[in-house]
């Protein structure tokens, strides 16, 4: 038999990037549209877009951030091909605008990603009737807002437009602690599956990525390190780590390209089995 490969996993720090996986011109001349762009796993999702030749609309609320996540970029890419919009997902008209003027400028939109997020965690007990409605409005009808307002422009794809919804694992299994991004989240896969059929007969792909834990982001801090239940949740991890921005990126890339034309209302789980494993092993 055999030696078996030792398997040691990687504690990363998020600064960490995968080996480029994809041919260089995966995305050339795609335009794409990416909320909540400016930090974490949106901000990965547009270097990696970059990376590939798309233009990258990416938007969030706050200019500063949207300014200097864009620098950023540029040192890293310089090639990059990218524009800011600071708005609200919330609010309906904005995202119009936002995908009216993109199809102004460009003729249409191949790409959008539904990434903008809010989460805390507090019991259900304790949650304000405004603290459900905010979480509900940014996750859940801030997606519908993007997918609604995006339908003209993907509907002018030549390539068949794409619409990634970023949901989480917990949006299958429930989350105490998080009922409002869980039912919101639930909710997303739903929209999800249902405009996969409504729209397909507009050669529009619409697909949930839903990542585990991932390293570095906002939302490993203030859901788990924050409440010093980091440690614990490793144990949870089937492959014992957890992620990095890069993998939920490259699976955007992977479905955004032409090796997804024929893949619509999936739910890509890219968790490293953490919605699998329950303890026995
Ligand atoms: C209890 C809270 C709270 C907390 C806010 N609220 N934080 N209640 N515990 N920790 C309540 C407020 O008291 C208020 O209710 C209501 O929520 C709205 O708060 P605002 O600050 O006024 O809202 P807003 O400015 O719109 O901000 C939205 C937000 C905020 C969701 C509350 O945290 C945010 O902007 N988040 C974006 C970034 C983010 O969350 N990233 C992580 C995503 S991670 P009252 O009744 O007082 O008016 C994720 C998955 C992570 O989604 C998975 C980990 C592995
Ligand atoms: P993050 O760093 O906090 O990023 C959130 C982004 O959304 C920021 O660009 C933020 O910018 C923007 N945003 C927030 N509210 C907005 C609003 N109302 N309108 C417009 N933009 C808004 O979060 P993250 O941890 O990377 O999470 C990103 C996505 O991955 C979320 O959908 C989350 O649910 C999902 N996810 C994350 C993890 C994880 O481990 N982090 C795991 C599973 C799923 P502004 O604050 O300037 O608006």
């Amino acid at each position: 038999m055999d030696t078996p490969v030792q398997y040691t996993p990687v504690h990363y720090t998020g600064t960490e990037r995968r080996p480029r996986i994809f041919r260089d011109d995966l995305l050339q001349g795609r335009i794409s549209l990416v909320t909540g762009g400016s930090s974490g796993i949106g901000l990965g999702i547009v270097r990696v877009f970059a990376e590939f030749g798309a233009t990258v609309v990416f938007l969030g609320r706050r200019e500063d951030k949207l300014a200097s996540a864009r620098e950023q970029l540029l040192r890293e890419v310089p090639s990059a091909n990218l524009e800011t919009v600071a708005l609200d997902v919330r609010h309906h008209g904005a995202m119009r605008e936002a995908v009216a003027s993109i199809v102004e400028r460009h003729g249409r939109l191949d790409i959008l990603v539904n990434n903008a997020a809010g989460n805390f965690h507090c019991p259900t007990e304790a949650l304000s009737e405004n603290g459900w409605r905010s979480v509900i409005d940014i996750d859940l009808n801030g997606t519908f807002n993007g997918c609604q307002a995006a339908l003209p422009g993907l509907k002018a794809s030549p390539h068949g437009g794409r619409i990634l919804n970023i949901t989480v694992p917990q949006a299958l299994s429930g989350w105490p602690g998080s009922a409002h991004a869980a039912s919101a989240k639930a909710g997303i896969l739903s929209l999800t599956r249902s405009l996969a059929v409504e729209w397909g007969g507009y050669g529009i792909r619409v697909n949930n990525v839903l990542p585990g834990p991932i390293a570095g982001t906002e939302g490993l801090k203030r859901l788990y390190e924050d409440r010093g239940i980091a440690d614990h949740e490793y144990e949870r991890m089937a492959m014992g780590c957890f992620g990095l921005v890069d993998d939920i990126a490259n699976a955007c890339a992977y479905l955004a390209s032409p090796g997804g034309d024929f893949v619509t209302g999936c739910d890509f789980m890219v968790d490293g089995g953490r919605w699998l494993k329950r303890g026995w092993v």
